[in-house]
């Protein structure tokens, strides 16, 4: 089988590198023209566990992997067409901007030559494949293609394993004809009997959003009832492990914490709710959810502003939105640092892979090669991002070089009365 996928971004090189593995013909494709040399020679443009090795086996051994700017060669033999561009939030509403996709359903409309099967991973709103079946309609015969909806589960810092062994592979198709290509293409998957789910294009569009926006949900949910812990002095984690035992809850995604980020929950959970409001239909929950993540980041800081004078230098460990990611879009430890720089504190960091990519929006941070080098002579440390070298620090000799031993654990990922013993003052999530 032969793949084209336009847009080279989290899902669509994930994507493409994942089906090279599974032995198909993938062309990956994007108008940025040095980052498709960049992926030419093999550098991939975000950091992703896995992600090198499986670039450079498949462009210079398997050769099964290859890139381009030009969308019209790369889709006229492509048995299937994935759109894989991003879908932002609006700047002015909460709407996913579709405008990209819109883009390339055009783009594939002028230059469609043979049957192939449109797929949509990324994600949309309902009623954005019917609405990319019109446009490329409008240019071609109906009978040279069908549009699909194949959301796509895969997070970042897992993406490879999450693609290779999902939970689920949801299909959303109107023909039975498109159906089964698609279930010849996860065959791979299918004989490790992964669940493929096939569905309408509505509903597979849906479950994307409902997904997505449930485990946000969670977060949020275990985030407040943190709140009301430390106000009664319970523990938020003895409380999510005893409700996680339930099977009916599940223990995932019950970690409290600074609040949810990333490129995906924030943005989806603002276009679930508007997508729905378009319907007359209130998501009031999904709002609810929206705002108490929003509100998460003034609280937080509040609790430190609280214990620890301004102008004080904090420490801050961990930048990125979750570990093993480069990424800092919407990541909380970020903002929470940025607003306590806004409110006159001195914000020194070090985080293993996402410095780079902060440097260029925040030159209010000073930056440290070391988790070590960033806790000097700090009076409070905050650990914003649960990377697994900060879970073995070395506290006996931070002890030694911090102003005051004061530290703020938002992931709960240290023993507080460890740190106790050597004098720390500590401060965890709900607890
Ligand atoms: C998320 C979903 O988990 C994927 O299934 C989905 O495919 C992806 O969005 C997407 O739509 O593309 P991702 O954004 O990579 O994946 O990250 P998550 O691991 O879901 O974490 C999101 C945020 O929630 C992070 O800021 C993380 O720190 C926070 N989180 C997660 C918590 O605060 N507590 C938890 O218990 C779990």
């Amino acid at each position: 089988m032969k793949l084209a996928l336009v847009g080279t971004g989290y899902v669509g090189l994930v994507s493409g590198a994942c089906f090279a593995e599974f032995g198909y013909q993938a062309v990956c494709i994007d108008k940025d023209v040095s980052r498709i040399e960049n992926l030419k020679s093999g550098k991939c443009p975000f950091y992703e566990p896995g992600m090198d090795n499986l670039l450079s086996k498949h462009l210079k051994d398997t050769k099964l992997l290859s890139f381009s700017t030009s969308l019209s060669d790369a889709i006229s033999d492509a048995d299937l067409i994935f759109i894989t561009v991003g879908t932002p939030s609006k700047r002015l509403d909460d709407e996913a901007d579709l405008k990209y996709v819109w883009s390339v359903a055009n783009e594939i409309g002028k230059n469609i030559k043979k049957y192939s099967v449109i797929v949509t991973k990324s994600t949309v709103p309902v009623g954005t494949s019917k609405e990319i079946k019109k446009i490329i309609g409008n240019l071609v015969s109906d009978d040279l293609f069908d549009v699909v909806s194949n959301p796509e589960f895969l997070r970042e810092g897992s993406a490879i394993d999450d693609f290779m062994r999902p939970d689920r592979v949801v299909v959303g198709t109107e023909n039975k004809k498109s159906e089964k290509i698609m279930k010849e293409l996860y065959r791979p998957l299918y004989l490790k009997e992964t669940p493929v789910f096939s569905t309408s294009v509505e509903t597979a569009e849906i479950i994307k959003y409902a997904s997505n926006s449930f485990l946000a949900t969670k977060i949020g949910f275990i985030n407040e009832v943190a709140d009301l812990c430390e106000a009664v002095g319970a523990n938020v984690q003895d409380v999510s492990k005893a409700m996680g035992i339930d099977q009916r809850i599940g223990s995932k995604f019950l970690n409290a914490g600074p609040g949810y980020g990333g490129s995906c929950f924030p943005k989806d959970v603002k276009a679930f709710f508007s997508t729905a409001k378009k319907f007359d239909v209130d998501l009031s929950i999904i709002n609810a959810v929206h705002k108490s993540n929003q509100n998460r980041i003034e609280k937080v800081a509040n609790k430190i502003i609280n214990f620890v004078d301004n102008k004080s230098v904090l420490s801050f460990l961990g930048l990125s939105f979750k570990p093993n990611t480069d990424d800092i879009r919407e990541s909380s430890s970020i903002k929470l640092a940025n607003y306590l720089s806004q409110k006159g504190y001195k914000i020194n960091c070090f985080d293993p892979a996402a410095m780079k990519n902060a440097k260029i929006k925040f030159d209010n941070f000073n930056y440290y090669n070391s988790a070590y080098e960033a806790c000097n002579n700090a009076d409070a440390i905050v650990i914003g991002t649960e990377w697994n070298e900060f879970r073995a620090l070395n506290f006996y000799e931070i002890s030694k070089i911090v102003k005051m031993k004061k530290i703020f654990d938002l992931r709960n990922i240290y023993d507080g009365s460890e740190l106790e013993r050597l004098g720390f003052e500590y401060y965890g999530t709900g607890k």
